[in-house]
């Protein structure tokens, strides 16, 4: 099969938004996105089996496309198993992780919101960043597996209303804590950042990490060795695709496939 240049992964939807942003900067750039829907979601997992689970997908992904380059467009999969796949496999690595280093330059009171997988919010690599990049301040933690879960199965049939509705419990316990700043620290909120500043108001600065992950991304892509077999005329997979490693439900499916018309992005449906 063809090479790939770019190689997204995730549980599920959430890392759309972070290829997306790579492909506004970089339109040439050949992209294959993976959601490991069969092990939605991550975030309710244990350690050990985020580590198998991203191993054992990105092993397959990886014979599949041979990558130059992959990017983990998953909190919670790169706060657990980031190190340990870049032990594994012979190819660069870009995680995406809590942007709490911008979200520290960013308040002005010193009380950060951080919203994530439960995973991620108890993973001591979060609480390293904390330390490390916002030892001053307080970071308020909320993991809603609910919302991820609503986002993952119902987002784009959603309407406007139900949207809205969705983030106003996060909403509203962030404004509770009384926090200036708020980090998108799972990849699946991006689906709905619209919809968190305009219920956060002008207050309350929402935060994500996709500028910082599609430039780390393109940068380590102008570093590898330039592909000599890689050329846009042939073409086994298209210049962007989106596959995913199980389809349980027709719902799941029609999900996937209205999202990727709405962004016109060809899906690919079962990894092969
Ligand atoms: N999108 C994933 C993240 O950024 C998590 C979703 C899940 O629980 O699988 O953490």
């Amino acid at each position: 099969m063809d090479r790939i240049q770019i190689l997204f992964l995730d549980s599920g939807t959430g890392g759309l938004p972070y290829m997306l942003r790579l492909k506004e900067l970089a339109p040439e750039v050949r992209c294959v996105y993976i959601g490991d829907t069969a092990n939605f979601p991550y975030g309710e997992k244990t350690l050990a089996q985020i580590e198998c689970m991203a191993r054992e997908t990105t092993e397959r992904a990886i014979k599949c496309f041979n990558p130059q380059i992959v990017v983990v467009a998953c909190n919670t999969m790169s706060v657990a198993a980031l190190k340990s796949l870049r032990a594994s496999f012979d190819v660069p690595f870009v995680g995406t992780v809590p942007a709490i280093k911008l979200a520290a330059k960013s308040t002005q009171n010193k009380k950060i919101g951080l919203l994530a997988t439960r995973h991620t919010i108890e993973d001591p690599y979060t609480e390293d960043l904390i330390s490390q990049f916002a030892p001053d301040c307080k970071v308020y933690k909320r993991g809603d597996g609910e919302l991820i879960s609503f986002i993952e199965h119902h987002l784009f049939t959603a309407s406007a209303d139900e949207r809205l509705a969705a983030v106003a419990p996060a909403v509203e316990f962030f404004k509770t804590c009384g926090v200036d700043t708020v980090v998108l620290a799972c990849t699946h909120f991006l689906h709905l950042f619209s919809e968190f500043e305009t219920a956060f108001g002008k207050s309350i600065n929402v935060i994500d990490s996709r500028e910082g992950v599609a430039k780390q991304a393109l940068r380590l892509l102008s570093e590898s060795p330039k592909l000599e077999d890689f050329s846009r005329e042939i073409k086994d997979v298209p210049d962007m695709g989106v596959y995913v490693t199980s389809l349980k439900t027709a719902s799941d499916e029609f999900e996937y496939k209205n999202w990727c018309r709405l962004s016109n992005v060809p899906f690919m449906g079962l990894l092969p």
